[in-house]
C-alpha cells in the first residue's frame, strides 16, 4: 500500500507545487546571471562579504577544523565562501550541511591543491612537461580532477603556469619550465584536463591559473621574493601561459605572494583589473594566494589590514585566502564610504556565478557521494595512465656505450643509493596526504618485477644529506659483487616546493662522493637522479657513462624506471628547462638575447660575453634528451623563400629513425628575427612535434609558420611584426639544430 501512495504522492505535489525552475520552463529559462542577481538582491552585506572569505580546514581530513575555533559557526553564519583542505565526500558532506544551516543557505566551495595527482600521484608537473606529450599531460589533469571530484573538491589551485628561469626556485617543480610556448600549450591541456567537459559535469574541477603575475622571477631564486621586470618581458615571456589559461576557460586565477616592480600582486590593478578583468575579458573570480592580502602589511604596502582589504578589493582580489583581512573590514569599509558596495557585488557575483555553474544551488552535496567517491579513487586504469605519463617524462641524458637497456640476461645488478626503496620522495612535494595506506612502487620494487632471473642487490650507500661515509665499504662491496650497478640519488621530497629555494643546487650531501666511490670499482654504473628541479652534478656528468633524469614520478616511479631500464619504453624526454654547469650562470636560458660581443664558442672570453673561469653553455640544454635510437634530419624544404604579412609559409623536412629500435622524437622549431627593434631572442621555440618512427622509416614533418608566430611586443607593448630576414632552425634540443635556412617576411 505504502509503495502505491507515494508515487501518487510524488506527482500530486510536483502538480500542486511546481519548483521555481519548472515554472521557469515553462516560459523562458533563467540564466545564471539572473539567478545571481537574485540572490545578490536577498543578501546583507555581511553576508556578502561572508562569500568573499576562505578558510583552511586545517590539512586535515578526517578531523574537526576548531584549531580557530569558529570555523564551523560562522559558516553557519553565512560568514564564509570557500574552504580549502577540506576534503573527502563525508567531511565535506558535513562542512555543507554547515553552510544549508545558513540564512540563504549558499553552498560551500571546497578547494584543494591537487597540483600532481590526487589519490593516485602523477609526475610532478615539470617532469610531465619533460613529456612534451600534451595529450598525456591533459589525461593526467583529467584523472585528478575526476579523482578530486568525486573526493568532495570543487576547485584544484592549479595549473601553476609561472614561467620559471631560475632552478634554484623551489616551484620550478610546480610549473612547466621556462619556455613561454611550451608553458602555454600546457596552460591550456591543464586547465581542459581539470575542468573537463565543463563545470556542472560530475568530473569536473575548477581550474585555477597561478600565481599572478611574475611569481616564477622571484630576485635570487628565494620564494616570496621581489620581482623587479621590463614590461616587455612581462609580456612577452611571463603573461602569455596565463592568457592561455584564459582563453582555455580557466574558471579562477590565484594572485601571487611577489611583488612586481615595487606593487604586491594583491594589490596590482594594473594586474588583476587592467589586465585580467579587463583587456582578457576574464569572467572568472581571483583567490588571494595564502593570507597574501594581510601580507602587504609586510611588504610595507599597507599600514594595516583596514588598508590592505582596501587596496585589494580596489586591484581585484575576489576572494581572501585565510587572512581575515576582508571578513574584518569591508564591512567599516563600506561604511566609512571608502568602498562602494558594488565592487564587492562585482566580487559575489563572480563567486555565485561560479557555485551555479558547478550546479551547487540544485544539490549542494553532489560532490559529496560516498559511494562514488569509493568506485572512482585509485581506479587500476587511473595507475596505468600514471605509469604510461611517469616513463613518457623520463629524459636520458646520457648513455656512452649503450649501457642501458640492461639485458635480461645480466647475473646481476647492484641498487645502490639512498632513493633505491624510498616511496615517500617518488610522491613529490605537493602529493594530497592520501597515500599513507596506498601503494607506492619504489625503484627496487620496480626493478623486482622486470628483474626475472637477475638477482638484485641493494645497499643504501649514504643518506641524502649525509656527511658519513660509513655506509660506503658496504656498498662498494655490493657493486663489485654485480655486473651493473643502477645509482639512485637525488633530492628528498621536500627539498623542492614551496618554500624550498636552495642556493646550493649540487646533488645533496656526500651523494656525488658515492658516485665516484662506485665508479671506481670499474663496473658499468648508471646514475638515476631523482629530483624536483634541475641539479649540477659535474662530476657525474663527466664520468659517468649513463645518467636518466627521472625527477619524482609519482605512484608508478619504480615501474616507469624499470620500463625504461629495461628497455620496455624508449625514453623520450626532453628538458623543460635548462640545467646549468653552476649557479654562477643563473639565470641561464635558451631564449637570451644576443650582445653586442657574443663569444664564438664556449672557450672565447676575449673581451667577448662570457665566464673566464666556466664555459657560458649550460650542462644539458633546453631541449635536450636522448633516446635508445638515433633520429636523422635531412631534406629542408621551404614552400616560398618570401612570406607576405597576411600569407604563410610551409617548412618541411625528413625526420629517419637510424638505429634498431623504435622510437618518438620530438622535432623542434626555432626562429630568430634577425634583425628586430626591440632586439629579439637568438632562437624560440615556436612549435614541436612528437613522432614515433619505426626502426629504418622516414617521415616528412611539416611545420606552418604564420604572421603570430613572427610577432612580438616591442617596447610599447604593441604586438607587431617587423619584414626582413627570419632564420629557421630545426633539431631536437635547442643546442643540436640539424637544419637551417631563412626566408624574408615582407611589406
Ligand atoms: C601557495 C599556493 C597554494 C596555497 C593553498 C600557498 O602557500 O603559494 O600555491 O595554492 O598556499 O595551499
Amino acid at each position: 500500500m505504502i509503495k502505491k501512495i507515494i508515487p501518487f504522492l510524488i506527482v500530486a505535489i510536483s502538480l500542486s507545487a511546481p519548483s521555481y525552475s519548472q515554472k521557469k520552463a515553462a516560459t523562458t529559462p533563467v540564466s545564471i546571471d539572473e539567478k545571481v542577481n537574485a540572490l545578490i538582491a536577498k543578501m546583507t552585506l555581511e553576508e556578502k562579504i561572508g562569500q568573499l572569505n576562505q578558510y583552511t580546514g586545517d590539512r586535515d581530513a578526517t578531523g574537526p577544523i576548531t584549531t580557530s575555533g569558529d570555523k564551523v559557526d560562522q559558516i553557519k553564519q553565512g560568514k564564509v565562501g570557500s574552504m580549502l583542505n577540506v576534503r573527502g565526500a563525508k567531511f565535506t558532506r558535513e562542512m555543507q550541511q554547515a553552510a544549508m544551516q545558513s540564512r540563504l543557505k549558499i553552498p560551500l566551495l571546497f578547494g584543494q591543491d591537487v597540483i600532481h595527482g590526487y589519490r593516485v600521484t602523477f609526475p610532478i608537473p615539470l617532469a610531465e612537461a619533460a613529456s612534451w606529450d600534451l595529450d598525456v599531460i591533459e589525461k593526467s589533469a583529467r584523472i585528478a580532477g575526476t579523482e578530486a571530484a568525486a573526493s568532495g573538491i570543487h576547485w584544484t589551485f592549479a595549473p601553476m603556469v609561472d614561467i620559471a628561469r631560475d632552478p634554484r626556485w623551489g616551484r620550478v617543480m610546480e610549473g612547466a619550465g621556462e619556455d613561454t610556448y611550451l608553458g602555454s600549450l600546457i596552460a591550456k591541456a591543464r586547465v581542459k584536463g581539470f575542468q573537463g567537459k565543463g563545470l556542472g559535469n560530475l568530473d569536473a574541477v575548477m581550474a585555477c591559473a597561478k600565481h599572478f603575475a611574475a611569481y616564477g622571477a622571484a630576485i635570487g631564486g628565494r620564494d616570496y621574493n621581489s620581482v623587479d621586470m621590463s614590461e616587455r618581458t612581462l609580456w612577452q615571456v611571463y603573461l602569455p601561459p596565463f592568457k592561455a589559461a584564459v582563453d582555455a576557460g580557466a574558471a579562477t586565477f590565484m594572485n601571487s605572494f611577489n611583488d612586481l616592480n615595487g606593487i604586491p600582486a594583491t594589490g596590482n590593478s594594473y594586474l588583476q583589473r587592467d589586465i585580467l578583468k579587463g583587456k582578457w575579458g576574464f569572467k572568472g573570480f581571483v583567490v588571494s594566494d595564502w593570507g597574501s592580502i594581510g601580507e602587504m602589511i609586510q611588504h610595507g604596502y599597507a599600514k594595516d589590514n583596514y588598508e590592505a582589504a582596501d587596496v585589494a578589493i580596489h586591484a581585484g582580489s575576489d576572494m581572501d585566502m585565510e587572512s581575515r583581512s576582508y571578513i574584518n573590514n569591508l564591512a567599516k569599509l563600506v561604511k566609512d564610504g571608502k568602498v562602494k558596495e558594488d565592487l564587492i557585488d562585482d566580487a559575489v557575483r563572480r563567486i555565485l556565478y561560479k557555485k551555479f555553474e558547478l550546479g551547487l544551488f540544485d544539490d549542494p552535496y553532489r560532490f559529496s557521494d560516498g559511494q562514488r567517491e569509493k568506485k572512482t579513487l585509485n581506479k587500476p586504469e587511473f595507475l596505468a595512465a600514471a605509469r604510461d605519463v611517469a616513463k613518457k617524462s623520463i629524459v636520458l641524458l646520457k648513455n656512452e656505450n649503450q649501457i642501458l637497456p640492461l639485458s635480461k640476461d645480466l647475473k646481476s645488478i647492484a641498487l645502490i643509493g639512498p632513493l633505491v626503496k624510498s616511496e615517500k620522495d617518488m610522491q613529490g612535494f605537493w602529493s594530497v596526504d592520501w597515500g599513507k595506506e596506498d601503494h607506492l612502487v619504489s625503484l627496487f620494487e620496480g626493478m623486482q618485477q622486470q628483474a626475472g632471473k637477475t638477482q638484485l642487490l641493494y645497499a643504501k650507500g649514504c643518506d641524502i644529506s649525509d656527511t658519513s661515509k660509513a655506509g660506503f665499504a658496504e656498498a662498494i662491496k655490493a657493486a663489485q659483487q654485480a655486473d651493473v650497478v643502477v645509482m639512485a640519488m637525488g633530492e628528498k621530497y621536500d627539498m623542492s616546493g614551496e618554500a624550498k629555494s636552495r642556493a646550493n643546487i649540487h646533488l645533496p650531501g656526500i651523494q656525488e662522493e658515492l658516485i665516484k666511490a662506485i665508479q671506481e670499482t670499474g663496473k658499468p654504473v648508471v646514475v638515476l637522479l631523482m629530483a624536483g628541479r634541475p641539479m649540477v652534478f659535474n662530476w657525474t656528468a663527466d664520468h659517468i657513462p649513463a645518467i636518466v633524469y627521472t625527477w619524482w614520478l609519482g605512484s608508478q616511479a619504480g615501474n616507469a624506471i624499470a620500463d625504461v631500464l629495461y628497455g620496455q619504453y624508449n625514453p623520450s624526454g626532453k628538458l623543460p628547462m635548462t640545467f646549468p654547469r653552476s649557479e654562477g650562470q643563473i639565470p641561464i636560458y635558451y631564449n637570451y638575447l644576443s650582445t653586442g660581443r657574443p663569444a664564438k664558442d664556449d672557450q672565447d672570453t676575449h673581451y667577448r660575453s662570457g665566464y673566464i673561469d666556466m664555459q657560458k653553455s649550460p650542462r644539458y640544454a633546453f631541449g635536450y634528451g636522448l633516446s635508445y635510437t638515433t633520429f636523422e634530419y635531412s631534406g629542408l624544404k621551404l614552400s616560398a623563400a618570401k612570406m607576405g604579412l597576411n600569407e604563410q609559409i610551409t617548412v618541411s623536412f625528413t625526420l629517419k629513425n637510424a638505429g634498431n629500435v623504435a622510437g618518438e622524437e620530438v622535432a623542434q622549431l626555432y626562429l630568430r628575427d634577425v634583425v628586430a627593434r626591440p632586439v629579439q631572442p637568438v632562437k624560440e621555440l615556436k612549435d614541436f612535434q612528437k613522432v614515433m618512427l619505426k626502426p629504418g622509416e622516414s617521415k616528412t614533418i611539416s611545420f606552418t609558420i604564420d604572421k603570430e608566430k613572427l610577432s612580438f611586443y616591442n617596447e610599447k607593448i604593441e604586438w607587431v611584426t617587423q619584414p626582413g630576414e627570419f632564420r629557421i632552425m630545426i633539431g631536437g634540443s635547442s643546442d643540436a639544430i640539424r637544419l637551417e635556412d631563412s626566408f624574408n617576411l615582407v611589406d
